[in-house]
């Protein structure tokens, strides 16, 4: 252990990169698709809610235990409670969660990529409007949908794989941290741009009553649970993302503030891009409720007929692909940090190992849909994007399924109970007060943490595997 650990090369650049594991698909793809399933309105402010309540002090427990245990998920949960314990099982469970979620995720990142390079050659302007939706799943000759098409899909995932492994194996300062320095900001003002242009469209103020009027109407018990499980997605908690990260933080930074920053970012990203999909969907038409295919199907007709629409869709594919690619590093992290903390191997070793593991692991993924889906309307392969529970689940939805409804709540209970019960209270309450205004607020973190979190956790596990039935959940 003498080895002289990574370190963030400022606060700043953590809070870029911390924000960039963040702001993902989570944010841009699917956030506000089901924003539009659940109707828009309340499910945001419970959304809101549950940042607050659930999110955030997660994201300050696993922080803490990364900067206090200065040690990635498996070593940093042996550091702070005993050699062997039953604890470290939750920080295995976190590194066998990254190999599973990147391996789809990459899938995905891979589409938008696709759809960069559709909307470059003017393709999605070229098909008249009634064909864009066979892009995505059943075209025509011509122009096959992507997800008839394995070798494109493949392509694809290894091209972001690629530039996933070239990011992480430059280290935490200079691959990373560098990184989340362009990619962040870029991610920011092409936003920004996005917005300004969809607050000029005709639909700006029905999507701000959508996303922020007082709509009940599609809320179900179902979307409580949605809203819970979304908000520790969204914030990358759960697997040891942020312990990770937080291991390369020094003592001094400031906890609290810190973790409210990057949530406070990461919503803010969220409800802009509602601002940027919601206007231009209700402008053309289109169905708010159109779920997964809301960024990869309806947008692009919407953007097909706009002024200008290819720029922007190429803008915007790019600001996904951008946001992808950050939150893909930091999944790739915590697998290269385990084989380098705990088996001492050298960054680049274990950066093109896992890679490449990641990258085989998705091949499935990225072939499913094809022999799945062959000739499939739009509808069904919307709806089995749709990544729900379910009979016939193909590789893809397995394991999205796997991920998100049992090892995330799994992991975050395992990291609540961790922190509010197993480690020293003194640890506990002086790496919290350090350094922050916010020290007051430590007793309700702890409360939170004891008693909040993990009910919720257990609620979502619970559903998911289907000892809580909400009848009436319409997914
Ligand atoms: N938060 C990212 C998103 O919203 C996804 C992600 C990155 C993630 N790292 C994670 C999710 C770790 C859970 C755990 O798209």
């Amino acid at each position: 252990m003498s080895k002289e650990r990574a370190q963030w090369g400022s606060k700043f650049g953590f809070i870029l990169a911390a924000a960039g594991s963040a702001v993902g698909l989570g944010n841009i793809w699917k956030f506000p698709y089901i924003t539009g399933e659940n109707g828009g309105g309340w499910f945001v402010l419970i959304y809101l809610i549950c940042i607050a309540a659930v999110g955030l002090p997660i994201m300050i427990a696993e922080i803490f235990i990364g900067r206090t245990a200065r040690n990635s998920p498996v070593g940093a949960f042996r550091t702070l409670s005993t050699p062997g314990s039953p604890w470290l099982g939750v920080g295995w469970l976190g590194v066998v969660t990254a190999f599973v979620i990147l391996s789809y995720y990459s899938v995905v990142a891979g589409w938008s990529m696709h759809y960069v390079w559709l909307s470059l050659r003017g393709v999605l302007a070229q098909v008249p409007v009634d064909q864009v939706a066979g892009l995505f799943s059943s075209g025509d000759a011509a122009h096959p949908g992507l997800y008839e098409s394995p070798w494109t899909n493949l392509f694809w995932h290894l091209l972001f794989m690629a530039m996933t492994i070239g990011i992480v194996i430059g280290g935490v300062q200079h691959g990373v941290e560098r990184w989340s320095r362009i990619l962040m900001p870029a991610l920011f003002l092409i936003m920004l741009a996005l917005l300004v242009q969809a607050a000029l469209t005709p639909g700006f103020g029905q999507a701000l009553d959508f996303v922020f009027g007082p709509h009940t109407e599609k809320l179900t018990p179902a979307s409580v649970l949605e809203a819970l499980g979304h908000s520790f997605f969204t914030l990358s908690l759960g697997m040891g993302a942020m312990i990770t990260y937080g291991s390369y933080l020094t003592q001094e930074d400031d906890l609290v503030t810190t973790a409210i920053t990057v949530s406070v970012l990461d919503t803010l990203i969220a409800l802009m891009a509602c601002m940027v999909l919601f206007p231009v969907i209700f402008s053309y038409g289109m169905e708010p409720a159109a779920g997964p295919g809301l960024v990869f199907v309806s947008l692009p007709i919407a953007f097909a007929q706009m002024p200008a629409g290819m720029l922007w869709a190429t803008v915007f594919f790019v600001l996904l692909t951008f946001a992808a690619l950050t939150s893909a590093i930091s999944l790739l992290e915590v697998a290269v940090s385990y084989f380098i903390d705990e088996r001492g191997w050298a960054r680049r070793r274990a950066t093109w190992t896992c890679g490449i593991a990641i990258l085989l692991a998705g091949i499935p993924s990225a072939l499913s849909g094809g022999t799945r889906l062959f000739g499939a309307d739009v509808q069904a392969a919307t709806a089995r994007l749709g990544l729900r529970g379910g009979a016939g689940l193909n590789w893809f939805d397995t394991l999205d399924y796997l991920a998100s409804n049992w090892m995330l709540p799994l992991g975050g209970l395992g990291i609540a109970l961790f922190v509010a019960w197993r480690v020293g209270g003194r640890a506990r309450e002086e790496g919290f007060r350090a350094g922050t205004r916010y020290a007051r607020l430590y007793w309700g973190w702890v409360w939170l943490l004891r008693y909040l979190v993990p009910i919720g956790m257990s609620v979502v596990f619970l559903h998911a595997i289907g000892v809580i039935n909400f009848a009436a959940s319409g997914g």
